[in-house]
Formats: C-alpha cells, structure tokens, sequence
C-alpha cells in the first residue's frame, strides 16, 4: 500500500522521460526541492500510474517511442482530468508544443533548459493545483457554516460522543456511525472528516440506499467503458475518487450481499476492480460508515456479512436518540430558531414556556431531524414575537403519541403537502424509509429525492 502518501500532503509530480539518465536528474532535482516525485521511463507506465494515483501535475517529454508525450496527455485528460501537465521539447519541435498547449497543456519548456527554469515552471503549476484545493476545502467549510452544520448538545452523553469524536476523527481508522434515524449520523460523520488528517483530501460520500444494486456498483467501483450498456465511457468510481481522502458510506446496512463482498476486500486489501476489468487498483481511503439499522442484529439474521461487519466496527460511535438526552433540546431548539428564523427573515424573542414544556415533554420518536421539522414549521406558522404551543405540530402539542392525523391548512401547495405528508410519514416510521415508501406507495428513491 501507499503509506508514503501520507506524509506530504502537496501536489505530487509526475516525470516521464525515456532518457534514463535526464529522468534520474530531474528526479534528484524536485526531491531536493522538497517535492513528491513519481517517475516512470515511457508514456504506457506513466498513465498506469495517472491510472492509480492522484496526480497534480505532470512533466513529461514530448518525443518518446511509442506512447509520445502529447498521446500521454490526452488520454490522461480521461483517466486523470484534474493533472496539469508540462511538456519537454527539444530544440525544432516547439511547434508540437504549440499544439500541445492548444490542448490544455499548462506550460512547456524548450531544452537544453536550466534547472531554476525548470523548477520555476513546476513551482508554478504546483503552486496552481494548491490553490485549487485550498479553494475547494474553504468553499466547503463557507457552506458548512452557512448551512448550520455546528454540532449541538451539551448533556453528557452528547459531551461523551464529541470526546470520542475528536479522540478518531485525527486517525485513519474506520469509523462506523449507529444510531436511530435523525440523531445526527451524518452530522458526525462530516464533523469526524472536517478533523481527521485527511482534511484536505478529497471527501466523497455515497447513500447506498438511494440507488438500485447495480447502480450503486458501478457508482462505488467505477466502470470501463463498454462494461454494460450505456456505460459509453470510462467512469471513475466513488473509491477512486476519494483515493488519499474519505469515503462517508450512509445507510450501508441496505448494500446487498453482492456490494457486500466488494466493500470487504476494498477495506481489507485496499484494492478495487472497476466494473468491466479484472485488472486491481490500489486505493488509500479512510471509510466512515453509518446506519440505523442494529448491524450485529442484521449479521445475527444473516442479511449482513459478519466479516464486513468486524471490518468496518474497529471503531463504532452510537448516537444517543434524543429521548435519552432531554438537556439538549432547549439548546437545540434555541439553535433550530435562529437558524430557520434568519432564513425565512423572521424574528423572534424566543420560545414561550409553555411550548417549551411540550418540547420537553415529547419522546422524538424522530429525534433530532423532528425537532428541527418542527421548529422549521413552527416558525413558518407564527405571527408573533415568540414561539408558543399552537405553532407546534398537533401531536406534540397535544402530547399524545398515538395520534397520527395531519391537517394541513386550505391554501398549501401541492408541493409543501407532498413534503408535510413524506416528512410525517416518516416520523411515523423512526425514520425507516422503506416503510414509509410502502406506506405511500412509492418508490423509497422518490423519499430520498424529497427529503
Ligand atoms: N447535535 C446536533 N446539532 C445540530 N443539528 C443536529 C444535531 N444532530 C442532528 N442534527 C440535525 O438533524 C438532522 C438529521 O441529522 P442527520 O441527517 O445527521 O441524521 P442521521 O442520523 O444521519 O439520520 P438517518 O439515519 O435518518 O439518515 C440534520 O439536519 C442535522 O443537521
Ligand atoms: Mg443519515
């Protein structure tokens, strides 16, 4: 495996030269510069390894048996898009270069060069892929923000998960997120990403119950070109995507046995096969895992494999569900108000005590995703200066379990009932989602779109 990756966390470079005694050099001179260096002595090895490893920036000669420079940089436009590449020409063949920049090639260098000019011109292009990451990670955390995705609670079970959360997050352990629907799995998931050392590497997620089996396949492991009908290109998969980074797989209790098998040797041997090749690819991904089905209940009934199962529970991380932490929610509702109050630019002084009682008194059989629906609505319905308990949904407000009826007001868009029907249903359900589906006779996919 690549454990030299992990160490530097810059762009790496990648020479190719068929000239053994020219690479050998230029590899002495980037490693004295402090950077990571691949080589390789033809086009055919250096797109194998474009193939297998991340890649920011590529200088490679333009004349070379075979596979030339120019070939090298168009097919790494599929394999790699995001390798910038630098292109050596000799003396006469400048006008190959001219050609070659035409087609997205950053920058070339006419030899005999100097070393400053050489180093300059890779500096640049280094420089350049960091900038773009940077970029991406500050775009991320800015939405974070943005969306609210501060992770509230300050009773004791919340503190004990957010020590155990800060404690594996720096690691490259596999962490696997349990809890009941809506306590917050995915919120931890991302919190334990934004921590881990893997930070600035890519973050890729996948919901394994949103798509159909073989979907989710070619979406996890990528495919050739031609592997099934339709695939009309080569697609990377979601594994290789995350190479040097995380994979968040949600709900992977729903993977079938068929996904089960390729998800354990992708954790065992860090290697997958894109659909359509029989050819392995090593990958180095950090997996953080979640679901809220009781996992050790589904190997004990034999719908989940037990060898997955010990592989993805080195670490596991249970969510609370909110009945068994009642001092969160005034913390959470106050944050719920703020948050959904600013966006709907409304104000208010706070929430009334009585309904505040109520909030207290109810069981969140939808934890905290039905305490932020209800707050949601809440302050769409309130006219006043602060929440009080007929702004609240009818069975919280009346605090009786067992009623499940909606009313929904003369007026509402087909739309917003669609959404308040799902949502319901689904607090009706904990959060199962195939239940809910049945109940509404429609496709568990059409659930995932809505909510
Ligand atoms: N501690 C918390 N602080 C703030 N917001 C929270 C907290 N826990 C959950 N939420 C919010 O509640 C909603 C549901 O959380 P999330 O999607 O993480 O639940 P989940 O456990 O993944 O549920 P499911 O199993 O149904 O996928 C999200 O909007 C999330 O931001
Ligand atoms: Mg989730």
């Amino acid at each position: 495996m690549t454990n030299d990756v992990e160490v530097l966390g810059g762009a790496r470079l990648l020479i190719v030269d068929d000239d053994a005694s020219n690479l050998a050099s230029l590899t002495r001179i980037f490693e004295r510069e402090g950077v990571e260096v691949i080589s390789a002595s033809n086009g055919d090895e250096a797109l194998e390894i474009l193939r297998r490893v991340r890649v920011g920036v590529c200088l490679t000669d333009l004349m070379m048996p075979k596979t030339n420079g120019l070939e090298l940089m168009r097919a790494a436009q599929t394999v790699s898009p995001e390798t910038v590449f630098i292109l050596m020409t000799a003396f006469g063949t400048v006008e190959k270069a001219v050609e070659a920049m035409k087609e997205g090639a950053w920058d070339f260098v006419t030899k005999p060069f100097k070393r400053i000019q050489i180093v300059r011109a890779v500096r640049r292009a280094l420089d350049r892929q960091e900038l773009v990451r940077e970029n991406e990670i500050l775009r991320a955390q800015l939405e974070e923000s943005h969306r609210g995705r501060a992770v509230i609670g300050n009773s004791l079970a919340m503190r004990r998960t957010l020590d155990l959360v800060s404690q594996v997050a720096p690691s490259s352990a596999t962490v696997l997120l349990l809890g009941e629907s809506g306590t917050g799995k995915e919120l931890i998931a991302r919190a334990i990403v934004r921590g881990s050392g893997r930070a600035t590497g890519p973050q890729v997620a996948v919901n394994c119950a949103a798509l159909p089996d073989s979907l989710l396949e070619a979406e996890l492991f990528g495919h050739e070109k031609g592997a099934f009908t339709g695939a009309s290109t080569m697609r990377k998969g979601r594994f290789e995507m995350a190479d040097r980074g995380t994979l968040f797989l949600d709900e992977i209790g729903e993977t079938s046995p068929q996904v089960q098998v390729k998800l354990l040797r992708a954790l065992q041997e860090g290697e997958i096969e894109r659909l359509g090749s029989s050819q392995p690819r090593s990958v180095d991904v950090r997996i953080v895992a979640a679901t809220n089905k009781d996992l050790a209940a589904e190997v004990e009934a034999g719908r989940f494999r037990e060898d997955l199962y010990y592989r993805l529970n080195v670490i596991s991380i249970t969510l609370p569900p909110l009945r068994d932490r009642k001092d969160d929610i005034p913390l959470l509702a106050q944050h719920f108000l703020r948050l959904y109050a600013e966006k709907n630019q409304k104000q208010f002084d706070g929430i009334s005590d009585a309904a505040m009682d109520r909030l207290m008194a109810w069981s969140w059989p939808g934890n905290v995703r039905e305490l932020e629906n209800a707050i949601e609505r809440a302050v769409v319905l309130s006219r006043g200066d602060s929440i009080d308990v007929d702004a609240l949904p009818p069975q919280i407000h009346q605090g009786n379990t067992d009623l499940r009826t909606l009313s929904i007001p003369i007026g509402t868009s087909l739309a917003d009932i669609e959404n308040t029907v799902i949502r319901e249903t689904l607090n009706a359900t904990k959060g199962d989602k195939k239940m809910a589906a049945q109940l509404l006779g429609i496709a568990v996919r059409t659930i995932y779109r809505k909510t």
